[in-house]
């Protein structure tokens, strides 16, 4: 890995902790399925325990730094200038569907900025880390967004809102950009995993990606790679922080201004 920093190496360990514990959660996840009661309990204690393992293991190598959890909410440090946001499952549909396509998401921020970011799917050991002003990495290798510079090349990804995730209003306005894109691009994807969707886009795998009602957790470790793999990251429809609004659209330089252009 060519990261090399202290605080990186600690992310990644304790990613990689975490993720044999839920290596094997995701092994159960089959036999659940079958049965009569379903994942949905087990899951939830799986996103917990996860959850736990990450502060831990965080909190052991920088006692001082708050956080920002999907499951546990705000927890304010003894530093006030640093933090980690975490997302311990995201992609938690795929997880309790079997469907080997979700993440641990760690980033640290310090003020407002992300200054680093890991993204690891468990199910292929696929890692994706990032440092502000030291590129993006997949494993060993160093990625870079996309070359393609034509929209109708372009695959984008997307994440399609469902009950209880936006409202009425918010639903017809996805449906109105899905119409756009489709009708310009050469295919949009719909993996269900937000922090992996921002991987791709750094590693190339897709050329954009856009999303409404995130949370901060399932993109900031995300918003890193793409920026230090050369991509642009913005809100949906202005140049504001995505983190804030929860609105994000994400390509290659090339493409970017024109996939807000299709969405706006
Ligand atoms: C979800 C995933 C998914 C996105 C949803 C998120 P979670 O996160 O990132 O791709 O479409 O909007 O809520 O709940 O599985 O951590």
């Amino acid at each position: 890995m060519a990261l090399r920093s202290a605080t990186i190496n600690v992310m990644i360990a304790a990613a990689e902790k975490a993720a044999r514990g839920l290596k094997r959660d995701f092994g159960e996840i089959e036999h659940l399925q079958v049965s009569r009661k379903g994942p949905g309990d087990f899951v939830s204690a799986a996103d917990v325990k996860t959850e736990k393992t990450l502060v831990a293991e965080l909190s052991k190598a920088r006692p001082t730094f708050g956080f920002l959890l999907e499951e546990g909410g705000t927890k304010a440090g003894s530093d006030a200038d640093h933090r980690w946001i975490i997302d311990p499952i995201d992609g938690t549909t795929n997880f309790l569907h079997g469907i080997p396509h979700f993440a641990i998401s760690i980033a640290l921020q310090h003020r407002d900025a992300i200054i680093a970011g890991v993204v690891l799917n468990p199910a292929t050991d696929e890692l994706y880390a990032a440092e502000k002003g030291q590129g993006a990495y997949l494993n060993n290798r160093r990625i870079r967004v996309s070359a393609r510079t034509r929209m109708d090349d372009a695959v984008i990804g997307t994440g399609i809102p469902h009950k209880g995730r936006l409202d009425a209003d918010g639903h017809k306005q996805f449906l109105g950009q899905l119409e756009k894109v489709m009708a310009a691009t050469a295919g949009i994807r719909r993996a269900g995993t937000a922090s992996l969707d921002l991987a791709y886009v750094a590693s190339g795998r897709l050329d954009g990606f856009w999303e409404l009602g995130l949370q901060p957790w399932d993109m900031a470790a995300g918003v890193l790679l793409v920026r230090e793999a050369g991509g642009f990251v913005t809100d949906a429809a202005t140049d504001g922080d995505p983190l804030t609004t929860g609105n994000i659209a994400a390509a290659n330089p090339d493409l970017h201004a024109g996939l807000k252009g299709l969405i706006a």
